[in-house]
């Protein structure tokens, strides 16, 4: 079911994203920052409330863009965060991946938008 594979994915993301705050913390390097904040944010956050959408709307889940939100949204989760690990871990060069993650993670906004649309009409 779409909203439980949201909502499972959404707490592996907060237990990596919270690993890395604990990391900072304990090292007092807080270069990975962003990285930190945003597979909180977008992983653990956003995929939650995606996930906990589906359960107030089962019939949203119906159809194939539902279905193509759910792995680019992933996809470039997992792009995002390992782009923003590398570059502000002192690897610049992986900047265009998560540059590009970040666009496709803007589409699948957009989907995602489409779908509350049309799940609320
Ligand atoms: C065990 C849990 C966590 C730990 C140990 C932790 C640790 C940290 C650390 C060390 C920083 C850097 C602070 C700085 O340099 O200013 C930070 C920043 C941040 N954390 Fe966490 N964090 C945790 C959980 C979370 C969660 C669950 C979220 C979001 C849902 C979150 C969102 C953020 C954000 C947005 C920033 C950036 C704040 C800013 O720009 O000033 N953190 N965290
Ligand atoms: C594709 C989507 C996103 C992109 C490309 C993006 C990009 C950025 C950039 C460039 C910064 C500045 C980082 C810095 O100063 O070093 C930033 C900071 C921040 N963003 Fe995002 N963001 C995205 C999604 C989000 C979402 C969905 C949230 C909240 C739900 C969010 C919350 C924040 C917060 C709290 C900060 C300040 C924390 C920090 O200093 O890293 N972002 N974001």
């Amino acid at each position: 079911m779409l909203a439980n594979r949201f909502v499972r994915l959404s707490v592996i993301y907060a237990l990596i994203g919270m690993s890395l705050g604990i990391a900072m913390a304990i090292s007092g390097n807080h270069d990975e920052t962003p990285t930190h904040a945003h597979i909180n944010l977008l992983g653990y956050v956003s995929m939650m409330l995606y996930g906990l959408f589906h359960k107030a709307h089962p019939k949203a889940a119906e159809g194939k863009l539902p279905a193509v939100h759910f792995w680019l949204s992933n996809i470039s989760m997992v792009g995002i965060g390992i782009g923003l690990f590398l570059t502000f871990g002192g690897m610049p060069e992986a900047e265009p991946l998560a540059a590009v993650s970040a666009l496709a993670m803007l589409a699948s906004m957009a989907m995602f938008a489409v779908i509350v649309f049309r799940a609320t009409k």
